[in-house]
């Protein structure tokens, strides 16, 4: 906790989670709503994002609102990625109604899309305070370490990796595997080191085609019975169907199979570590409101809370951190 014993003026709030929905955004609602109420405010959810924003879909929550959701994938509140948002006039509105209901402050639940809009509508709205609180499975957010829904998202995507190595194994066969990450790597790197991928190719680093069509050849004339390739989303390479028609032209006798893990990833109880870390970011964020802060991204950096001003959270940098580059070049082949 920051400083519970700060006073604050403010006295309503309202919550609401943007963008691609992910694991943990409920335990974070649900901390919101408890944190305010703690704290003697009145707390609103917005449904779908900035769209019910601009249409006015305000709920008054109590303490029973949030009943039974902690345990739940995706977001009761519903989410949504709002182009009027992005205009002038939709922020004008989504203003018109945030004062119309009396909200001083606001919690926003999401990743870099949800930030920016935070960003720019404080800058011509300066009176009403938003902080963010990272919600995205992909992880790509700076300042934090670790975003809500990636390691429920990790874990579904080791597991799915796992039971395909069984068939892999079973028929003698390459697969490549796409997990999520339009702009970044994080989930493929945790999820393939951990299910002992042969090769991990994410959007962070450049792929030689012919030093994996090599490790795979060598695998191949070696007899290892399968191979598995986890490519994420947003590689260069354009993904797994892609790597796989390349590798066939080079590697014709291989039998070749591609898995696209997709939405499976997004959805599912989440972990305890999210639940945990939706919590703590939710009560951070009410009392980051409480102290008068502003534009900024609730994170935590080795168990603290901190805060991380939105231009910065959303400036990820597509770098790997070296640690986990080193991890990936002694236990992968490539
Ligand atoms: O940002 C999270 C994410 O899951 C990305 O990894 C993925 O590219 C994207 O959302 C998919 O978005 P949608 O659900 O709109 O297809």
């Amino acid at each position: 906790m920051t400083n519970p014993k700060i006073d604050s003026n403010m006295k309503k709030i309202a919550v609401f989670t943007s963008g691609g929905d992910s694991p943990g955004m409920n335990a974070c609602v649900r901390a919101v709503v408890r944190t305010g109420l703690y704290y003697g405010m009145e707390v609103v959810a917005i449904r779908r994002g900035y769209e019910g924003m601009i249409e006015g879909e305000f709920m008054p929550m109590e303490s029973r609102s949030v009943s039974n959701i902690i345990q739940k994938g995706g977001t009761i509140l519903g989410t949504a990625r709002s182009k009027e948002f992005m205009t002038p006039e939709g922020r004008r509105k989504a203003y018109e109604q945030l004062r119309a209901h009396g909200i001083e402050g606001v919690v926003a639940i999401g990743g870099d899309g949800t930030f920016t809009g935070a960003k720019v509508f404080m800058q011509e709205y300066p009176d009403v305070r938003f902080v963010g609180v990272p919600g995205t499975i992909d992880n790509d957010l700076y300042g934090t370490d670790y975003t809500i829904g990636y390691d429920t998202a990790i874990n579904t995507a080791m597991h799915a990796i796992d039971n395909i190595k069984d068939t892999a194994d079973s028929h003698s066969r390459l697969f490549f595997i796409e997990v999520m990450g339009r702009d970044a790597g994080f989930i493929a790197v945790r999820s393939g080191v951990a299910a002992g991928a042969e090769a991990i190719l994410i959007p962070e680093t450049k792929t030689s085609i012919d030093d994996l069509a090599g490790v795979l050849t060598r695998n191949y004339n070696a007899k290892k019975r399968s191979s598995i390739v986890v490519v994420a989303e947003g590689d260069e390479t354009g993904g797994a169907y892609h790597i796989a028609d390349t590798i066939k032209g080079k590697i014709p006798y291989h039998d070749i199979r591609v898995t696209i893990l997709g939405h499976v990833q997004r959805g599912g109880s989440p972990t305890c570590m999210d639940r945990f870390l939706a919590s703590n970011l939710g009560i951070g964020a009410v009392e980051a409101l409480r102290i008068g802060a502003k534009g900024v991204m609730i994170g935590q950096q080795c168990n603290k809370i901190v805060h991380v001003p939105f231009e910065k959270a959303i400036k990820y940098n597509q770098r790997i951190k070296p640690y986990l580059e080193d991890i990936m070049k002694i236990l992968c082949a490539i």
